[in-house]
């Protein structure tokens, strides 16, 4: 349990709690409610959930009040790892709702050998493209998910119809040396198709409103070499 007062963590997420609880993290509070309504677009009664890369971990805590019946957020970079977060927010937020989400520090390579087994909805939200790997990390996620697994990630290239992946230089996208890979859609139907997902369906996200999916029409070269974010729910 984390002892630290909210104004002494470095937040991500943002929280409105009923006891008039408001953190303002670097992630809108409002975008994350939008976000929320297309992860979760399906009931999650009875479901278990694996939140992969929880951090602060509004997701996790989304789900539980959703009516998930085991939620399990796991995390390492930002909460051991080299990542300027910490396990703070996340350990702050469990004691004030009283929540029965599990944690488990461990990264996503280590998830599949961890014992943890199969959950019916995987959330792989915001990863991908922290991965220098993220083929072999979006195969570990598969691995975990028995129905149904939610990609969240920056996406690019969305002219080229072969399966293609956009690496940018350290820092280029958004001043963060840790964001290395960003695919196109077609790349990431491929590899969920290959990791034995037989259902998959791509969405704008709601923290890109200017998303090519939602505007094919107007597709110039600008948007071409701009990248935005998308969200792929997909289903065994
Ligand atoms: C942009 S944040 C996304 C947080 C949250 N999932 C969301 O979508 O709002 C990226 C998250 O990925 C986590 N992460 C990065 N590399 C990881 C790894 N190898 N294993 C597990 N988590 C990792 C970071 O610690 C961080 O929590």
């Amino acid at each position: 349990m984390s002892g630290m007062r909210t104004e002494d963590i470095k937040w991500f997420h943002s929280f409105e709690l009923a006891d008039g609880t408001k953190i303002n993290g670097i992630k809108p509070y409002d975008v994350q409610l939008q976000e929320a309504d297309a992860f979760f677009s399906e009931p999650l009664d009875g479901k278990s959930v694996l939140d992969i890369g929880s951090w602060d971990g509004f997701f996790s805590f989304e789900a539980e009040r959703r009516g998930a019946a085991r939620v399990v957020a796991t995390d390492n970079f930002c909460w051991s790892g080299e990542g300027w977060g910490s396990k703070d927010g996340f350990d702050l937020i469990h004691t004030k709702l009283q929540s029965k989400v599990e944690a488990f520090d461990v990264d996503v390579n280590d998830l599949p050998a961890s014992g943890l087994g199969q959950f019916d909805v995987v959330l792989f939200l915001g990863v991908f493209y922290h991965l220098k790997d993220p083929y072999a990390g979006l195969e570990n996620a598969a691995k975990m998910c028995a129905d149904h697994l939610v990609v969240e990630t920056v996406t690019a290239l969305p002219r080229e119809k072969l399966p293609a992946m956009r690496l940018f230089a350290p820092a280029e996208l958004g001043g963060d040396p840790t964001n290395f890979w960003a695919p196109n859609i077609p790349a990431l139907e491929l590899m969920l198709r290959t990791f034995g997902f037989s259902r998959i369906e791509a969405l704008a996200s709601p923290a890109s409103p200017a998303h090519p999916l939602a505007r094919k029409s107007m597709l110039t070269r600008s948007s071409q070499e701009t990248v935005y974010r998308s969200i792929i729910h997909a289903w065994r």
